[in-house]
């Protein structure tokens, strides 16, 4: 796999008046054209920093970032982001919420075609019914399928997620890890994924980046080679998925030590 993404010895410091909190360093990695990436690592490493530095949201201190080969120097439209932070505008429609990437970027569409574009896309996340629902009368699970639907319909090379499931119950969890499997597998695109979740990460992705406590540090990389396509109801009683959960939880107690919370 040649790579979409790539990391070259990242660095970044944030100034807020005279302290300064080193969130990366040194990071070099590479993401695979049509990979599936999961970044794990203690709360306040970094994780959605290197999000951001992916979607060109903000610059490296140091070191470079780049896409197929380019550093990224502005807003990288390559990629489509699921913020931490639900980030659904409030006073715009199901239907018009997952439009709006359409409308950026001097796309040339017409409407039909953008109109069946929304159509489809929110009937792959199960919304089909609430296009004239507001945000505010969704439930937090619907609203996630909402932003969801709003990243593929831009059909971006790279989707980024953050914590997409965070705070979701378990049950409902699963179901929308599978509803993304089954959008994922079947479209080759790369998808790099922010989680607390070990067993989410080897579930989904076809490797993990375990990082360290601030600043954050690449700590450990885990091949996942569970066979696809996965079923993330059992895929937690293949054999070596333990042996996978081990590993990576070892590597990341390595930092618990330090009162940091995963
Ligand atoms: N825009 C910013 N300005 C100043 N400091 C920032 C900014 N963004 C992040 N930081 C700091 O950088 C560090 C890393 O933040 P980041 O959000 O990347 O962590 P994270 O790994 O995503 O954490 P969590 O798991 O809690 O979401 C934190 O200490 C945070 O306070
Ligand atoms: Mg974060």
């Amino acid at each position: 796999m040649s790579p979409i993404l790539e990391y070259r010895d990242v660095s970044k410091v944030f100034f807020k008046g005279k302290t300064q909190v080193h969130a990366l360093s040194h990071v070099t990695a590479e993401v695979g054209d049509g990979e599936l990436l999961a970044i794990v690592g203690p709360s306040g490493c970094g994780k959605s920093t290197l999000l951001n530095l992916t979607a060109g949201l903000m610059q490296p201190g140091t070191g470079e970032v780049c896409y197929r080969g380019r550093p990224v120097d502005g807003v990288n439209t390559h990629v489509s982001y699921v913020t931490q932070k639900d980030n659904l505008l409030p006073w715009r429609t199901v239907a018009e919420n997952v439009a709006l990437p359409l409308g950026l970027g001097g796309r040339r569409m017409s409407k039909a075609e953008r109109a069946e574009r929304v159509a489809h896309y929110v009937r792959m996340v199960g919304l089909e019914g609430f296009e004239e629902h507001y945000p505010s009368e969704l439930s937090g699970g619907m609203r996630k399928r909402a932003q969801l639907a709003r990243s593929l319909v831009y059909e971006p090379d790279v989707l980024l997620m953050d914590e997409p499931f965070g705070a979701l119950d378990a049950q409902l969890k699963l179901v929308l890890q599978a509803e993304l499997l089954r959008t994922w597998e079947g479209t080759g695109k790369t998808l790099v994924f922010v989680t607390h979740d070990l067993t989410e990460a080897i579930s989904l992705a076809d490797r993990v980046i375990v990082m360290s406590a601030r600043p954050g540090r690449i700590r450990a990389v885990e091949h996942i080679d569970l066979p696809r396509p996965r079923d993330v109801f059992g895929i937690r009683f293949a054999p070596g998925f333990g042996d996978y959960f081990d590993r990576l939880w070892s590597a990341l107690r390595a930092d618990l030590h330090q009162g940091q919370e995963i």
